[in-house]
């Protein structure tokens, strides 16, 4: 087993590693056990993890003699709702946890989410872990602090900013992630080679089909470069300010896809930012900023991958524009009413744009639609 990678995010007194490697699960305790205030943790998962990992992982707390409790939550993005958060908190304090108690989220984005927001939230504010069992964890949702729930207005629209003090993140965990979940991550990663690494979106282009069909060294590769480009961007701007907001590509039409569809799983988030970074290349194109080979470019990639890059029949289901554009308008990132989308002038090359008329949104939705 060779050391893991060490990313740091640098965040003055809440600066924190990103390790990954493989045999990362089994090191666990030894990690754990350095930078607990008291050898005690919750492990917060969900029913699929649970099966898979949550024994042996609870073994090796054992051998680090760190006492643990399980709260066990249905797998899915329907759980990342305020009833699970309260049914979780309770647990919690049903198992009084004390100040000095940590969380482990020993799972994907949404027990990340989830478990993360419970821990900045309990007891006003417990120290947390993150342990990502996904593709789309490890590169993005288990970094930087983003915790957050869904409401039935939106996406992640109640939450804090609030750092772990870990990341483990084990490559060997992704050889039983299905396909569907796997490239649902795939997205993130290409997603910071799209932001501003060009030579990175090219290297992708060489060695996706090999990444996704389970080259370790290459998965350990793009896995490492999207940590160290998400955590520069939030060492940067943690609370989103100014840069962090590129990493949203593609997400303004994301959330509102993923909204539309209520979180039953018709569409992974990943799936919803894939087909919204091909939306934010086509409206680039429209607007002007962007040549449409950039945008082909972007669409064949994430096609041959194996992503959805089309709106018409994702999901198996009819899709609505104006209803997609008033989703829109809920985003947390509205200003004065104006819609945020990360826009290109190219490959490599988003940039923010705070002012963009819906009015220019919705042909880009109907055309995606038409097609
Ligand atoms: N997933 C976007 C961010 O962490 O800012």
């Amino acid at each position: 087993m060779s050391a893991p990678e060490r990313i740091r995010v640098e965040l003055n007194a809440r600066s924190y590693d990103i390790l990954i490697g493989t045999g990362l699960l089994a090191e666990a305790g030894g990690h754990l056990a350095k930078l607990l205030a008291r050898p005690r943790v919750v492990v917060v998962s969900d029913e699929n993890v649970a099966r898979l990992y949550l024994a042996s992982f609870e073994a090796k707390l054992d051998r680090a003699a760190i006492a643990h409790d399980r709260i066990v939550l249905p797998p899915g993005e329907k759980t990342k709702d305020f009833a699970h958060l309260e049914r979780l908190l309770d647990a919690l304090i049903a198992l009084r946890i004390e100040r000095t108690t940590t969380i482990v989220a020993l799972g994907g984005g949404v027990i990340g989410d989830l478990a993360g927001f419970a821990a900045a939230i309990a007891l006003r504010g417990i120290d947390y872990v993150q342990v990502p069992t996904t593709l789309l964890a490890q590169v993005d949702s288990s970094v930087g602090g983003k915790t957050a729930i869904n409401t039935a207005h939106g996406k992640n629209l109640v939450g804090s900013f609030y750092q772990p003090r870990l990341v483990l993140a084990d490559l060997g965990v992704l050889d039983s992630l299905p396909r569907r979940d796997l490239l649902a991550g795939y997205a993130e990663v290409a997603k910071y080679g799209l932001i501003d690494d060009a030579s990175f979106f090219a290297w992708l282009e060489t060695n996706a089909a090999a990444l996704l069909a389970g080259d370790s060294a290459l998965r350990g590769h793009a896995i490492g470069v999207s940590c160290r480009a998400k955590a520069r961007i939030v060492g940067a701007d943690e609370r989103e300010s100014g840069q962090r907001a590129l990493l949203n590509l593609g997400h303004t039409f994301g959330h509102a896809i993923e909204a539309e569809a209520r979180y039953e799983g018709e569409v992974l988030h990943g799936e919803g930012v894939a087909v919204g970074m091909v939306m934010a290349f086509d409206l680039s194109v429209r607007l002007g900023l962007c040549a449409a080979e950039d945008a082909l470019r972007v669409r064949l990639h994430l096609k041959d991958a194996g992503l959805p890059t089309e709106l018409a029949g994702l999901g198996g289901r009819a899709w609505d524009a104006r209803r997609l554009v008033q989703h829109m308008h809920r985003d947390k990132k509205v200003q004065d009413g104006r819609l945020t989308f990360v826009l290109a002038r190219g490959i490599g090359q988003a940039f923010v744009a705070h002012d963009v008329p819906a009015e220019r949104v919705l042909p880009v939705i109907e055309d995606a639609l038409a097609a």
